[in-house]
């Protein structure tokens, strides 16, 4: 058990996210209750196919099986079954977070749900950290760093492309409540040559080719104690990072893993491991901030 007086990891973020608590009401993306016009909705046939939309008044959702009017489901209780006008079904939920990264619309290659967990896990990001990212990409971990430092915190962004940063952008603003989705700052800009504009940062998160090249700026920006964190799909960036963080006496208690997910097939007279799944995605690697050199 952790001592009462001793610190925790994130305390220096919570005690200055309680100096800049706001007024504004908390987030419940859980929310029960009726769909509203404006909802994002999945809607889930008897395939387990899924269908991401947003409601809006008069609008109808078209497919294969059918016409259905946005209507039908507006102030109707979530998880309920819709029919078509040719009779087919679909389950109408709010889409989680997994739902939603996975069926969103994809510039870069977004990191996976199962990834995603461990990094906010072994990254410990926490409310009121401030986290500096790269690149953002089609913006999936930046959505879950923005709900896990809250609106107390804050998130970085450095990305390259235009084009990547405003779809990433979308993407969040489509998922997020504007509370949360304006507690990120996009830099248009390369992270290696231009390095990192903030300091004090608790917690520097990398998904780009290179996170090698950004140890130096990282070292500069981050606080004692804070977390690095990169995330690399190869065995030889994996270990080119270790090289260069081991080399780096301002890093220390590195580990590195991957996460391993695999899928069970359930029915009445059955249960066994899926014959699908993805084997693999990506290893990570953390570090942590030292205050032994400069
Ligand atoms: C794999 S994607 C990131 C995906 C993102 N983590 C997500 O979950 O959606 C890598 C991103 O890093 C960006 N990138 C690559 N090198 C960069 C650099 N030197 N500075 C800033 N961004 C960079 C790319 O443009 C791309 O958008």
């Amino acid at each position: 058990m952790i001592p009462p007086t001793r610190p925790l990891p994130c305390s220096a973020a919570i005690r200055k996210s309680r100096r800049t608590m706001t007024t504004d009401p908390p987030i419940d993306n859980t929310a029960a209750g009726v769909f509203h016009p404006g909802d994002l909705v999945l809607l889930i046939d008897r395939k387990r196919r899924k269908y991401l939309i947003r409601l809006q008044p008069g609008d109808r959702f078209h497919s294969h099986a059918g016409l259905l009017p946005h209507d039908d489901m507006i102030g109707r209780q979530e998880g309920g079954e819709f029919r078509t006008d040719r009779g087919g079904v679909y389950l109408a939920i709010r889409p989680s977070l997994n739902d939603y990264i996975l069926t969103m619309k994809r510039g870069a290659t977004p990191i996976y749900p199962k990834d995603i967990g461990a990094i906010l896990t072994y990254g410990d990001v926490c409310p009121g950290a401030t986290v500096v990212e790269a690149g953002i990409g089609s913006g999936a971990l930046t959505i879950a760093l923005l709900r896990a430092v809250g609106e107390s915190g804050r998130v970085y962004s450095y990305e390259s492309r235009e084009d990547f940063a405003a779809l990433a952008q979308r993407n969040i603003a489509g998922f997020l409540p504007d509370v949360l989705a304006s507690r990120l700052v996009v830099h248009l800009r390369d992270i290696y040559d231009g390095g990192i504009a903030e300091s004090s940062v608790d917690r520097v998160m990398l998904d780009l080719p290179e996170p090698w090249r950004v140890i130096p700026h990282a070292r500069r920006s981050m606080r004692p104690g804070g977390i690095f964190l990169a995330y690399v799909p190869t065995t030889l960036q994996l270990h080119r990072l270790w090289q260069e963080l081991d080399a780096e006496p301002a890093f220390g208690l590195i580990d590195q893993f991957e996460v391993a997910l695999r899928p069970w097939d359930a029915g009445p007279q059955s249960l066994r491991p899926a014959h699908r799944m993805v084997a693999h995605t990506g290893f990570i690697t953390t570090a942590r901030r030292l205050a032994t050199a400069g």
